[in-house]
C-alpha cells in the first residue's frame, strides 16, 4: 500500500494497493476537498496529465476522475483547456472573512500621502531596471541591513537635504517606521535600558506597545508650542526619547532652537538616545525647513525616515540611521524578525532617488498639498474662524484646539454620522489629559471636497 502526495498544485491521497478503484479515490480526495473549502470556487487544478504524472497513474483514471466531479458540477472545464473548481465556497467565505470597512464620504482623518499620485511611471522604469540589472546574488538571502544601493542612496540624500550626517554604513532599512522602531525598542532594551520616554500627545501606536513588549515602562512628556517640555523628560528618569522634531505629531510645533540645545544637552549627560522619527520633513510650506537633529549629534540621534509620506505607505520601505554601536545589533534584530525587507523594492527606491525622479515627485506633491492645506485654512476661516489652527506650515494635517464646551468625541461622532472622517486628539494621549483637538488631514482630499467638508463639520458642531 502505498500513499501519494502530488506537488503539482493538489492534495490527493492515494492507496495504490487497496481495493477501490483509483479514480474513485481521486474523485472523493478533490470531493472532499472542495466540501472542506480546501479548494475554493475558481481554483484550478492541475491539467489530468501532470496530476497522472504525480500520482503515477495513467492519464485516463485521471481524465475519469475529473469528468465524474464535472458531471456532479463539482468542476468546469474552462476555455483554454484548464479545470476550475465550479462549486462550494468562494474563496472569501472559505477563508478570512475581510472586514471592508466604508470610507466616509470625506475623509479628513489623519493625514496620509496622496496615494493616487504615486509615481506609477517612475516606479515601472525603476522596477524594470533593476529586474534586469541586478545581479542573481539580489535574489538570494541578503545582509539585513538592507541592498547597498539603497544605503549609499538614503545616506546621500538625507545629508544633502536633512543635513543628517549619515554613512551607508549606519543605515538598516526595515518595513516602515512601524518595524524599525519596534526593532530598535527591543535593540535598546536588550542593551540595558529601562524607561522610554514619548510625546504626550504623539502616535505611539508603534513605539508604545514594542516597548511594552520589550519589558520597558513608557512614559508621556506633555509637548507645547515648543515640542516636548525638556524640563520634564529631564526629570523623567528615561533612557531613550522618541522625538518627532521637525513637526511634532499630532499638534504640529516645532522643537525650538533652545529646546533642541536642551534635548542634545540631556542625552549627552544621561548618556540617553534619542530617536528622530522625521515623518513628514519634506513638507515645509512657509518656513525654511529645519534640519535633522541626527545631523548634530549622530552618536546619540537615531534618525528615522519613510517613504510612507512622500511615495506611498504600501511600499512598507522605511529607513533608520543609528549610532556606531547600534548598527550591528540592529541589523542582527532585522534579520531575526524577517531575513531583510525585499531587494527589488529596495532597488528600484534607490534607482528613484538616484536619477532624482524622487525630488521631482516631491516637486509635483508639494504644490499641491500646499493648495490642500491653503483650501482647509480658508474654509476653517470662513466658517469656523474660533477653531485656531496650530502647525500649518508643514506636513499634511493641521490641529485645532476645541474649547472646553465642545466634547471632542462628541464632534468626531457627529462629523462621522454626517459622512466626514476626522480624528481627535485625545486618542494619541498617553498619560497627560489635555484640552480635546481636531486632526485634519488635508493630503487625499480635493480642494471642493475640503471645503465641503469643513462646511458640514461647522453645520454639525452648530448643532451640537
Ligand atoms: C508620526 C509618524 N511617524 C512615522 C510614520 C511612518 O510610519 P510607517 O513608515 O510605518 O508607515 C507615520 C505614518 O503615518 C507617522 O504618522
Amino acid at each position: 500500500m502505498g500513499k501519494v502526495r502530488t506537488n503539482s498544485g493538489v492534495l490527493v491521497v492515494l492507496d495504490h494497493g487497496g481495493r477501490i478503484p483509483l479514480h474513485r479515490q481521486i474523485e472523493a480526495s478533490i470531493r472532499d476537498s472542495i466540501r472542506a473549502g480546501r479548494l475554493p470556487r475558481g481554483s484550478s487544478l492541475p491539467p489530468s496529465r501532470v496530476l497522472a504524472a504525480d500520482l503515477g497513474v495513467s492519464r485516463g483514471v485521471v481524465v475519469e476522475a475529473y469528468q465524474q466531479l464535472a458531471a456532479e458540477g463539482y468542476l468546469a472545464s474552462r476555455a483554454g483547456g484548464y479545470t476550475q473548481v465550479a462549486a462550494g465556497p468562494s474563496p472569501v467565505t472559505a477563508g478570512l472573512r475581510l472586514a471592508r470597512k466604508i470610507p466616509p464620504r470625506i475623509d479628513l482623518s489623519y493625514g496620509r500621502a496622496d496615494v493616487s499620485s504615486f509615481p506609477r511611471d517612475a516606479w515601472l522604469r525603476a522596477i524594470r531596471g533593476a529586474l534586469s540589472s541586478a545581479p542573481n546574488d539580489v535574489f538570494g538571502y541578503l545582509a539585513g541591513s538592507g541592498v547597498p544601493q539603497l544605503r549609499t542612496a538614503i545616506a546621500g540624500y538625507l545629508n544633502r537635504v536633512r543635513g543628517t550626517l549619515a554613512h551607508p554604513g549606519q543605515i538598516v532599512i526595515c518595513t516602515g517606521y512601524a518595524q524599525g522602531i519596534a526593532l530598535l525598542v527591543g535593540v535598546l532594551a536588550a542593551a540595558g535600558a529601562k524607561r522610554l520616554a514619548l510625546e504626550d500627545p504623539s502616535s505611539g501606536d508603534d513605539a508604545l506597545p514594542a516597548a511594552r513588549a520589550a519589558g520597558l515602562e513608557v512614559t508621556g512628556i506633555p509637548v507645547d508650542g515648543d515640542g516636548i517640555r525638556v524640563d520634564l523628560l529631564a526629570e523623567s528618569g528615561a533612557d531613550a526619547v522618541v522625538l518627532t522634531p521637525s513637526h511634532q505629531w499630532p499638534t504640529g510645533s516645532v522643537l525650538s532652537a533652545p529646546n533642541r540645545a536642551a534635548v542634545l544637552g540631556w542625552a549627552a549627560e544621561r548618556g540617553a538616545v534619542i530617536i528622530e522619527d522625521d515623518y513628514d520633513a519634506e513638507y515645509r510650506y512657509d518656513k525654511t525647513p529645519v534640519g535633522a537633529l541626527q545631523g548634530l549629534a549622530p552618536d546619540r540621534v537615531v534618525y528615522a525616515g519613510s517613504a510612507s509620506k512622500t511615495l506611498a505607505p504600501g511600499l512598507r520601505l522605511g529607513w533608520f540611521v543609528l549610532p556606531g554601536q547600534l548598527a550591528e545589533p540592529m541589523a542582527e534584530a532585522k534579520i531575526a524578525a524577517d531575513r531583510g525587507s525585499p531587494a527589488l523594492e529596495q532597488l528600484a527606491l534607490a534607482d528613484l532617488i538616484t536619477r532624482g525622479e524622487f525630488d521631482r515627485h516631491l516637486r509635483r506633491m508639494r504644490p499641491v498639498y500646499r493648495r490642500r492645506r491653503d483650501a482647509l485654512l480658508a474654509a476653517l476661516n470662513r466658517r469656523l474662524p474660533w477653531l485656531a489652527p496650530a502647525g500649518v506650515s508643514a506636513g499634511l494635517h493641521v490641529v485645532t484646539w476645541l474649547p472646553p464646551h465642545l466634547d471632542e468625541a462628541a464632534v468626531v461622532e457627529a462629523a462621522a454620522r454626517a459622512g466626514v472622517g476626522i480624528e481627535g486628539v485625545t486618542p494619541y494621549r498617553i498619560s497627560h489629559p489635555g484640552p480635546g483637538g481636531l486632526i485634519f488631514g488635508y493630503a487625499t482630499v480635493s480642494e471642493q471636497a475640503i471645503a465641503e467638508g469643513v462646511n458640514i463639520l461647522a453645520r454639525v458642531i452648530g448643532e451640537l
